[in-house]
């Protein structure tokens, strides 16, 4: 299919997710449609794979893309409520969208995704320049939307499905580099973790369809994609029956079935849930050379009273089991990140040090971190008071951070001297001269670039590194 976003890159590395705070702008498609659509996309991943439906669906009806929002006949923003500055920075690009409104009246705005979804018909009396909101589940209504827009009317779709995967909408690749894409296997999450907005947001728990996500996979490869990234809120708990209930598949059974379309395609996924990861994931993992030795484990804290009140369904011992597995099964150049929250509701500082024990006990190779941010309406919200000063929180967040700086130098130095296969997926942003790539363990690797091509695969030696990426030089076959 052809790349209708060349500018929306993929979030490929630790570095590059750390950047989804940036919102991801549409690029300019020609293809001569009438009309033209401005979309910014801010959040995780699902976030993006969600524009790419948004976008397949709006060029069915009559829209060409534009990266310029004075252009634009319809501006959407797919929102993202997991924090409060998350919806901050989305309130402060409506402001600087109003002056455009003023000139251009006729130009529609709409707010989609967990935000439209968390504040429903009441974002339209407090953002007097939104015309539309639109839930995650309610994409397939766009056109119907948009024409009651066009006849004046504001427009509301917040319905939550139990069944919608969007999983016969082609997505538009937004994935600048026509290598790494996303393919969605799940919606929602039952998990309902008490600091958490999105069991609101993204509904109950439902997987997609197999046959839907394999036929997909197989033509990202004939397109010439050479990876694909499997997401899911909790991939572990992927589980599809067919209507006769004769055929289950999980998500160990689906990963091998992604795993065998071609040795040169390879698998990723996330998000792995510590409750949930089976053995028989990793045993899979362990199988197949072209599922990447790398996991997203998100721990939260490494406190077991802190865990309970977030609802997180494990202990600190079950989750330094989980690791224990990952190594003895994957090894330790498996990567494995994760998520941790400060200053979560009630949290000592004595908690505190018992996460950043466990962040030494593990060592990550990369970790997002977060100060606590209580969203309305969630368990915590509910049941807890948020009552760790932010100045508090903060220092939390910052010595965590400076800890896991020091522990992802130290493994990649550890990688120095070894020979990595590496998935070329770009230019170095610093040379023309060198390409980029990633390690197995999603490590960014720069090398020189001599007469390779993006797509290609190639043996590097670890020649150095700083903290967010490794240098390298071909090895010859
Ligand atoms: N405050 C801070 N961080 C949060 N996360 C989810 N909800 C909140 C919140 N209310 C973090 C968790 C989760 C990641 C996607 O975002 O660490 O794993
Ligand atoms: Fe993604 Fe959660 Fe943000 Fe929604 S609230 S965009 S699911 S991170």
């Amino acid at each position: 299919m052809k790349q209708r976003f060349e500018s929306l890159e993929i979030l490929k590395t630790a570095e590059e997710k750390e950047q989804c705070e940036v919102p991801r702008i549409s690029a300019d498609q020609n293809t001569g449609k009438k009309r033209k659509l401005y979309l910014e996309t801010y959040g995780c991943q699902m976030n993006f794979s969600d524009s790419e439906i948004v976008s397949s669906i709006m060029f069915d009806n009559g829209f060409d893309t534009t990266s310029d929002p004075y252009s634009a006949d319809v501006i959407f923003l797919n929102t993202c409520s997991i924090r409060e500055n998350a919806e901050q920075k989305v309130r402060n690009k409506l402001a600087q969208f109003a002056h455009i409104k003023r000139n251009k009246p006729s130009m529609m705005v709409g707010i989609l995704g967990c935000m439209a979804e968390r504040l429903k018909a009441k974002l339209l009396e407090e953002e007097k320049l939104v015309d539309m909101v639109v839930g995650p589940d309610a994409y397939r209504d766009l056109p119907s939307l948009i024409s009651e827009v066009d006849e004046g009317e504001k427009a509301v779709n917040v319905f939550l499905s139990r069944e919608e995967t969007y999983a016969d909408i082609n997505p538009v690749r937004l994935g600048g580099n026509g290598i790494s894409a996303y393919i969605s296997i799940m919606r929602g999450c039952d998990n309902m973790c008490s600091f958490c907005v999105v069991p609101y947001t993204r509904g109950r728990e439902r997987s997609r369809d197999v046959a839907s996500i394999l036929n997909e996979a197989k033509t990202l490869f004939e397109q010439g994609y050479r990876e694909v990234t499997l997401l899911g809120q909790n991939v572990d708990s992927y589980k599809w029956s067919s209507e006769d209930g004769t055929e289950t598949v999980n998500f160990a059974q689906l990963l091998e079935r992604v795993a065998l379309i071609n040795p040169l395609l390879r698998v990723r996924f996330t998000t792995s849930h510590p409750k949930d990861m089976t053995d028989e994931v990793l045993h899979t993992m362990a199988r197949y050379h072209n599922i990447c030795k790398y996991i997203h484990l998100p721990a939260q804290s490494g406190n077991n009273r802190i865990l309970e009140l977030m609802s997180r369904g494990y202990t600190r011992e079950w989750y330094l089991g989980r690791i224990a597995a990952i190594r003895r099964i994957l090894g330790d150049d498996c990567g494995i990140s994760t998520d941790i929250i400060t200053g979560f509701c009630s949290e000592t500082e004595e908690e505190h040090a018992q996460t950043v024990a466990l962040m030494k006990e593990v060592k990550y190779h990369y970790a997002y971190m977060f100060e606590y941010s209580e969203r309305p309406n969630t368990p915590a919200a509910k049941k807890y008071a948020d009552d760790v000063p932010s100045e508090v929180k903060n220092r939390r967040l910052e010595e965590i951070i400076a800890l896991q700086n020091s522990h992802s130098l130290e493994l990649n130095n550890l990688m120095i001297g070894k020979v990595y296969e590496v998935l070329i997926d770009g230019t170095s942003k610093k040379s023309e001269e060198d390409f980029k790539g990633r390690t197995s363990n999603n490590t960014t690797v720069i090398f020189p670039r001599e007469n390779r091509k993006i797509g290609d695969y190639v043996q590097l030696r670890i020649t150095g590194c700083t903290q967010g990426s490794l240098f390298g030089v071909p090895v010859s076959e």
